[in-house]
């Protein structure tokens, strides 16, 4: 089996596992860093509507925003390769009675040869569904811009926002919104910080290697625990923001312009941020004022842990 079976179907494995849809769905109301980058690309895609009545939306999860825009009155298209990704996101778009404006598809980034050049007027993909595609990253970009006619607006892991995770085991504590929450992830992060601070240690080796190759963890071990019949955490590329405007821009994508959503919001602790968060008011300013600051391109690299980038066709 090549890499390429072998990321496919990692991915698939992880993404079919029957609770995704759900977690996936209330990722945003547990942690405030999520919350940011969700408003973000809400903000983003809202502001980039003219002309548009056409929408794909690449490994479109449980819909968060192929929902958003179908309710906007677009005709999206949802794909993505996981069925209990797509059985959420159909809950939800019939709640919101949007269902005649969604088609779904199941299928993998990796083969997008069904769709005609510029099929559609907007190609959107988010929170990395274009890393999980490794060691196709390259070819997957150059077909989403095959079939966009007027825009392209995507985020993809960012090798220089995700590094620092590698070096503090406890990022996520800083974005917990309660610490009450019954979220399984929130537990699991409160009960598990001193146990991750003790068994910490910084490893120059480790973080080098994945400055270098974009690569977190080991694909031979990846390989092995899924002959094991263990579904990994996904083969996922990071990408650096000089390599993905050079990608774009050798694909004719033009007015690139990249954000590096959560940038601001990782500089704040804790207790600051859920004092802001619990007030309606600095909420929606500091959520404003997120993405004025994230879109700044000297922070680009380094937001949460996605590098955001649109232009135009
Ligand atoms: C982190 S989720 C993001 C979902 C959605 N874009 C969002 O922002 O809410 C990643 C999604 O990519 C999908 N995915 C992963 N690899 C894929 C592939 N090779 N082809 C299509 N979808 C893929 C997963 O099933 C999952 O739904």
């Amino acid at each position: 089996m090549n890499n390429k079976d072998y990321s496919t179907k990692i991915s698939e494995r992880m993404w079919n596992q029957p609770d995704k849809g759900e977690l996936e769905a209330e990722r945003e109301k547990t942690f405030i860093d999520d919350i940011v980058q969700k408003d973000f690309i809400e903000k983003e895609l809202l502001a980039n509507l003219d002309g548009i009545e056409t929408v794909f939306d690449g490994g479109a999860g449980c819909g968060r925003f192929s929902i958003l825009l179908a309710k906007k009155g677009l005709k999206v298209t949802h794909f993505d390769i996981s069925l209990p990704m797509i059985d959420k996101a159909k809950e939800i778009a019939a709640k919101e009675g949007v269902l005649d404006n969604i088609t779904f598809v199941q299928g993998a980034l990796e083969d997008l040869s069904a769709y005609e050049d510029k099929s559609f007027d907007l190609v959107m993909s988010f929170d990395s569904p274009i890393s999980y595609t490794y060691p196709n990253q390259e070819k997957t970009i150059s077909e989403l811009v095959r079939i966009a006619r007027k825009r392209i607006i995507i985020s993809v892991s960012s090798r220089m926002g995700a590094l620092p995770y590698a070096s503090n085991p406890i990022q996520k504590n800083q974005f917990i919104l309660d610490k009450d929450s019954k979220d399984g992830w929130v537990q699991w992060c409160i009960s598990n910080r001193e146990k991750a601070i003790a068994d910490f240690s910084f490893s120059k080796e480790s973080v080098m290697k994945t400055y270098e190759t974009g690569l977190f963890g080991d694909i031979e071990e990846s390989k092995k625990a899924y002959d094991n019949g263990e579904a990994p955490w996904s083969i996922s590329y990071h990408f650096m923001p000089d390599e993905l405007k050079g990608i774009l821009e050798k694909n004719g994508v033009k007015n690139i312009q990249f954000a590096g959503p959560g940038a601001f919001a990782r500089t704040i602790p804790n207790e600051i941020l859920v004092k802001i968060m619990n007030d309606p008011t600095q909420r929606r300013d500091f959520l404003d004022f997120c993405h004025i600051y994230d879109s700044n391109p000297y922070v680009c690299g380094m937001g949460k842990d996605n590098l955001f980038a649109k232009g135009e066709i």
